[in-house]
């Protein structure tokens, strides 16, 4: 395939928007880019002293590398960088050249559908209650021998929630046009027929 077709999967930590964006990139052939990882990327580096609006300026892409990007201190540390607008004027381009490559591209995280990609050809927006997601998401760092408790996962993927959806510049919402999955009482294989569905309609 050499047109474009651009699927915005968006909505809050955990609700399964990743593995649904890598399974149906998968299945298409699609490229796919995770942009939280551009945000965790600036906030591992603002952990160590670097000015945020720098390092996303001067972001390179073996800064997306690394597992330590996947820490609860990196997720709190990204959605405290993902408020600052020269912060996010400074990914925008990077992530519409990636929506436009030829042969397809999946992109996931909070504002594809509303601010970098309007006019995506399929949005979906991914959600699940907290208790749930927080579930999934301290299974997910316990399985990785992380040292949490679920409290405090709770806690974290609220004080989150809160932060993506309260900021004034892109916040966390659906676009207008998105369809809404609901993946609280959802098998990853349901989720993943549910979003095929939006997606081979639209083709
Ligand atoms: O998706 P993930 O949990 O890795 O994202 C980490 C943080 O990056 C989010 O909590 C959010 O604040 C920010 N983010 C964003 N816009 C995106 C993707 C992520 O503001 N498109």
């Amino acid at each position: 395939m050499t047109e474009t077709f651009t699927i915005a999967i968006d909505g809050p930590a955990a609700a399964g928007k990743g593995t649904i964006s890598k399974a149906v990139a998968a299945r298409l052939g699609f490229a796919h880019l995770d942009t939280g990882l551009l945000y965790r990327a600036v906030g591992a580096k603002t952990l160590t002293g670097t000015d945020p609006i720098v390092a996303a300026q001067s972001l390179q892409p073996e800064d997306l590398d690394g597992t330590d990007l996947r820490t609860p201190g990196v997720a709190q540390a990204a959605s405290k960088v993902a408020v600052i607008p020269e912060v996010r004027a400074a990914l925008v381009d990077f992530q519409r050249a990636f929506a436009r490559r030829a042969g397809g591209a999946v992109l996931d995280g909070r504002d594809i559908g509303t601010v970098i990609c309007p006019d995506a050809d399929v949005k979906l927006f991914v959600t699940a209650s907290a208790e749930v997601r927080a579930e999934r998401r301290y299974q997910e760092l316990a399985d990785k021998g992380m040292d949490v408790t679920r409290d405090e996962v709770l806690a974290d993927v609220k004080a989150r929630d809160d932060r993506d959806m309260n900021r004034a510049e892109a916040p966390l919402k659906p676009a207008m046009d998105a369809v809404l999955i609901d993946t609280s009482d959802l098998s990853i294989e349901a989720a993943l027929e549910a979003a095929l569905k939006e997606i081979v309609s639209r083709r």
